[in-house]
């Protein structure tokens, strides 16, 4: 059948898109096996074929990222544009364990089979992005979620992804950086009633001079009974980036304070 994936197709998409960094082909010969062995099953082929179809993703470029539960892909619109989808593996052993971001939220609380606990985690991070977008906090803006995959905004610029906030070891403007995604917590919890819950200069993208938020998949409902902890640790881990650039930060209590507008007791400082 002709426009199906194929790992043939696949190599010469690889090839056509740009001419591969030395970086790309380590990642590339690393990886491909994994992804194509524990990514790209029949069902998630399938549902590439269907995203082909209604004509979201053009073509399926290289591997940008390979973690623990998602692998993310470069791709290109039928009209040229840059995407990210990310795709949620069926088949893996390290899957983080949900249950407790799962737990507690009342927008996904039924039950559901193995299979379908991964779209639930694909729609979780469009819904999450959704909700991010509209209240203005920069993140990837999300296109489209199907089954397991999750369709976004490519952040970076052809074919380079933009370098997370962990590898900048330059940054021009650490104050407004910092200030922007102090910014940025606020509207999520109080305009977009979420707590990212996994937010660290790991799940930062800086581009351009902007930092953007990714990776929110576990995000939760303020209504989560741990959402306060979360929110107390995704603070942590922001402000102690940010402390070998900043001199007079505020502590962990101010910040919170300034979020939520509530002192932090001791079981959400407790995590
Ligand atoms: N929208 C995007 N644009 C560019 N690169 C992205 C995008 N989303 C993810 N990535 C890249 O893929 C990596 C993994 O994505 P992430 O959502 O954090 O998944 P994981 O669950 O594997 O941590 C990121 O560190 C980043 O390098
Ligand atoms: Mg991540």
């Amino acid at each position: 059948m002709r426009n199906t994936f194929k790992l043939g197709d696949f190599l010469s998409e690889y090839d056509e898109l740009r001419e591969p960094t030395k970086r790309d082909k380590i990642i590339r010969d690393e990886d491909y096996k994994k992804a194509w062995l524990g990514v790209l099953d029949t069902k998630t082929i399938e549902a590439l074929e269907t995203l082909k179809r209604r004509k979201i993703i053009g073509e399926l470029g290289w591997i940008i990222s390979t973690g623990k539960e998602a692998d993310v892909f470069y791709a290109r619109a039928p009209n040229g544009d840059e995407l990210a989808v990310k795709i949620y593996r069926i088949h893996t052993s390290g899957f983080r364990n949900i249950d407790i971001y799962v737990m507690g939220d009342r927008r996904f609380s039924r039950a559901r089979s193995p299979l379908k606990a991964k779209w639930s985690w694909a729609r979780r991070e469009f819904k999450n992005l959704k909700r991010a977008k509209r209240v203005g906090v920069n993140v990837p803006t999300p296109i489209s979620v199907y089954r397991n995959i999750v369709v976004m905004e490519f952040i970076g610029e052809n074919g380079i992804p933009a370098r997370l906030l962990k590898d900048i070891d330059d940054l021009i403007n650490p104050q407004k950086t910092f200030e922007i995604l102090m910014n940025d917590i606020k509207k999520l919890y109080r305009n977009a009633k979420i707590v990212h819950a996994d937010l660290s200069p790991f799940n930062i993208l800086y581009h351009r001079g902007i930092p953007y938020i990714i990776d929110m998949a576990q995000g939760v409902d303020i209504s989560h009974v741990y959402a306060l902890k979360f929110l107390y640790r995704d603070i942590r881990n922001l402000r102690a980036f940010f402390l070998a650039y900043i001199d007079d930060i505020p502590n962990e209590e101010q910040l919170f304070y300034e979020i939520t507008g509530l002192e932090p007791n001791d079981l959400i400082k407790n995590i």
